[in-house]
């Protein structure tokens, strides 16, 4: 093989000559790269084909640890909550915060729309007066024209619940677009969206090329793109917690209930005021959020690009969680857009989404937009509990210890001296190094 880093028919390749290709090309031929990916490969190669058919040119398994927090009381419905996360102290946290509302009422939640939407851009150069009479016309024979694609889902009670025509000619020429809303059921639905919205392209074509009202001129329709849009403010659902201030009871530091409540509010309202501690604290929200989503097996990447959309609607980016004190009683919630599936997609073909999916009760998408959305308030709850009480790094530097050590090569009983060690002082590598490198005194 000569020393060239480009290569063409890379996908070809079968795993261990892709592995050799990387390791002469990138680790001078060091073969502790391939034996290292190897010990990732899973071994049954029927569950690893499974794997290497969600991607291409796969040459290994990336592991991420798969935990569970329990307790958390939704609607009445208690569940234990699979994340998959790798992030120290997440899951902790939202197991924390499941624990502390389940003897508060738990979480409630109200899914509040659960359509999709769908656009077809494309350029027209006749009359908009025009294009706009005919529009009704058009949207029965787009309707009509894909009744066999969307046979299976009106059966289970979705399909096309509304098409639009919008005129973008002012910011660019000859620039239409339909956007339609569409009901997607128990699937994220994105498959079936596009496919809808690429035929509408092929029947926009035919309709504007055999319509007489129509001149030659301008028969010519050109389609731009036809796809879904991540942006769904209308499949939305609220999460929330609530219960008399009293009953929050006492803080770390000996923190009160009416103290604490002041002191969170302001949090959460300083989320509302500035982008930049919005950002932090909408993170915190996706730190839930996301780790349920991947661990269902739906797209993290849409949940995110439409959360953080939905949170700058009003002109600047803010905090999605909102909270109020009224009659004396705390009130705090989650709005959250959120397309989900539980059929289709990974959902049940990967094999740890399917364990989710079990674990979880095989949920509706509806039922799951309510667990991940209580999942997301939970952990904006336990990071806010802290920030106002005790601070973050304590709980974090705790679980960070584990990693560091894991990290330094300490064996379990430096990790038990340790952990005792730094009950009381502040992690930190150097520290830790310190602590481990200390010269041990023999009795
Ligand atoms: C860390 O992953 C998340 C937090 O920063 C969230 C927050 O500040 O609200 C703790």
């Amino acid at each position: 093989m000569n020393n060239n880093k480009t290569i063409s028919g890379f996908s070809k390749l079968t795993k261990s000559e892709k592995l050799d290709w990387i390791e002469q090309q990138f680790f001078d031929g060091d073969s502790t790269l391939s034996e290292t990916l190897k010990q990732y490969w899973h071994c049954d190669n029927v569950m690893q084909d499974i794997l290497d058919g969600f991607s291409e040119n796969t040459i290994s398994n990336f592991p991420m640890p798969f935990g569970v927090a329990p307790n958390f009381m939704i609607n009445g419905k208690l569940y234990l909550v699979p994340m998959v996360i790798e992030e120290s102290s997440v899951v902790a946290a939202a197991a924390a915060a499941a624990k502390f509302w389940l003897s508060r009422g738990g979480f409630k939640t109200e899914v509040i729309g659960t359509k999709k939407i769908g656009q077809l851009h494309f350029k027209f150069t006749g009359e908009s007066s025009l294009l706009q009479k005919l529009f009704p016309q058009i949207e029965i024979y787009l309707s009509e024209g894909v009744k066999e694609l969307t046979k299976n889902m009106r059966n289970r009670g979705g399909g096309i619940e509304s098409l639009q025509l919008i005129d973008f000619t002012d910011e660019e020429e000859n620039y239409y677009q339909i956007r339609g809303e569409f009901e997607t059921c128990d699937s994220m639905g994105a498959n079936f969206i596009n496919s809808i919205l690429e035929r509408f392209g092929e029947l926009l074509k035919t309709f504007v090329l055999n319509h007489n009202e129509i001149v030659a001129d301008h028969k010519d329709v050109q389609i731009i793109m036809a796809i879904l849009s991540n942006y769904t403010p209308d499949c939305m659902v609220r999460a929330s917690v609530s219960c008399k201030v009293e009953e929050l009871g006492t803080f770390a530091g000996g923190i009160g209930a009416k103290e604490f409540v002041d002191k969170f509010t302001t949090a959460v309202k300083i989320a509302h005021i500035d982008p930049y501690r919005a950002t932090t604290h909408n993170k915190g929200i996706f730190n839930g959020i996301d780790s349920v989503v991947l661990a269902t097996g739906n797209d993290f990447r849409a949940i995110e690009s439409c959360g953080h959309a939905y949170a700058s609607k009003d002109g600047k980016y803010k905090s999605l969680s909102s909270c109020e004190i009224k009659d004396g009683e705390f009130r705090f919630w989650l709005d959250l857009p959120l397309a989900v599936g539980t059929v289709g997609g990974l959902t049940k073909l990967h094999p740890m989404a399917k364990i989710s999916h079990q674990m979880l009760g095989n949920p509706s998408a509806e039922e799951l937009m309510c667990i991940i959305t209580s999942v997301g308030l939970a952990q904006n709850f336990a990071a806010l509990r802290s920030l106002v009480t005790t601070g973050i790094q304590q709980g974090h530097m705790k679980m960070h210890l584990q990693n560091i050590l894991i990290h330094m090569g300490a064996g379990p009983k430096q990790i038990l001296e340790a952990n005792k060690y730094f009950e009381d002082k502040t992690v930190s590598f150097s520290a830790v190094r310190s602590f481990l490198e200390r010269p041990v005194v023999s009795s």
